[in-house]
């Protein structure tokens, strides 16, 4: 397994004799902490930024993976569609290989003290930081009123991760700067109420930023239709999807790849064998690459590889008691930890124990 450590002090990364790796030093346990929104279907990007990483890394180490209803509430969304999305998020993350008996898997509503961390830490986290943030001022500008959810949702992500002190957080390339306020909040903690919290890194994906297939400017987003394939798409809807991506756009007078065959070939590498890879980076090379068939053979290994995830899906969302049973028992797990420690900070927060 390849683990590429972005923003990362890696002077505190070191191999112990069981050559397990380490963030933080070699005091500090490794703790892998990552959510999903609620949102709709999980994609190719999430998948190839952020899930496939949280599946191996869950026979390695201490895990939690939470889908973030509280989140997901900050943009506009179907309140009484929202409790079949989570347990379709947990039911897509179980399929793509997430196991309940290797990670924690649950919703962050049904354990509370994410939201009271996110108060206590309200009180240390600078309002202007939090209005640099990229993805508030992209949503800021499409909105006519901005709610104090949208700008405070990088605390409760902070929450989320602090509250188990993780130290490891897989994510796509989007969320970097997120993690980034994340380190200085748990920094601004510890330096006014003394060491709790360790500075989580960054760990992302093969391909961190997975480009929409309709729209190779933007990233894959699940609030764009066209820009997606879904992990649980029919054969047709992925077949369809692939077909109608956006390649060439016109001819690049410096010869480089454009940016939507350059995703194709993203996409390829992730679930066709190396040698179709080749095969097909051998014909553009010659110039011989003809789009059509990139798209054929791209579209059939996508209908093969996801199969065993489509199907799985199929099967737990055929049994929605056997996911909420997941979530029940991943929220029980997540939350003793999650009382200890907030159990810690309360008191060096100063909050009366009666
Ligand atoms: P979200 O669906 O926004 O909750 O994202 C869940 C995870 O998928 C996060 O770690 C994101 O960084 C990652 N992610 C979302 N979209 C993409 C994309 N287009 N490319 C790579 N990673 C992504
Ligand atoms: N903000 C993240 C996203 O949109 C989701 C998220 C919430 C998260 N809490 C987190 C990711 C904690 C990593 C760690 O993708």
């Amino acid at each position: 397994m390849q683990l590429r450590i972005v923003l990362a002090r890696t002077q505190h990364l070191c191999h112990n004799a069981g050559q397990e790796l380490l963030y933080g030093g070699p005091h500090v346990k490794t703790v892998v902490f990552s959510g999903v929104q609620p949102t709709g279907l999980i994609h190719l990007g999430n998948y190839l930024g952020a899930i496939r990483n949280w599946v191996r890394l869950q026979y390695q180490y201490e895990s939690y993976y939470c889908v973030v209803d509280y989140h997901a509430i900050t943009s506009a969304y179907e309140p009484s569609h929202l409790p079949e999305r989570v347990l379709e998020a947990v039911a897509a993350n179980v399929a793509a290989g997430l196991d309940p008996e290797q990670a924690v898997i649950f919703v962050q509503s049904q354990v509370p003290e994410h939201t009271e961390l996110c108060w206590i830490l309200n009180a240390v986290t600078p309002v202007g930081e939090l209005q640099r943030m990229t993805q508030y001022k992209d949503k800021a500008r499409r909105r006519a009123t901005v709610s104090a959810g949208l700008l405070n949702y990088p605390i409760l992500q902070a929450a989320d991760i602090l509250l188990y002190k993780g130290t490891l957080v897989p994510v796509g390339e989007d969320q970097a700067q997120h993690l980034e306020l994340t380190r200085e909040i748990a920094r601004k903690f510890n330096a006014t109420y003394g060491e709790t919290f360790p500075e989580p890194e960054v760990l992302l994906g093969d391909c961190p930023r997975v480009m929409a297939l309709n729209d190779p400017a933007v990233k894959m987003s699940k609030s764009i239709p066209g820009s997606y394939v879904a992990l649980t798409d029919e054969p047709e809807a992925i077949r369809e999807a692939i077909a109608r991506a956006v390649t060439d756009v016109g001819p690049r007078p410096d010869g480089t790849m454009s940016p939507g065959v350059a995703n194709l070939f993203d996409i390829l590498e992730a679930f066709s064998p190396v040698e179709t890879v080749e095969r097909m980076r051998q014909a553009y090379a010659e110039g011989a690459l003809r789009y059509a068939d990139l798209k054929r053979v791209l579209a059939e290994d996508l209908v093969e590889a996801l199969a065993p995830i489509r199907r799985r899906y199929r099967e737990l969302m055929a049994r929605p008691d056997a996911v909420r049973d997941i979530a029940r028992q991943g929220a029980a797990r997540a939350r003793e930890v999650a009382r200890t420690t907030l159990a810690e900070v309360r008191q060096k927060v100063g909050i009366i124990t009666l």
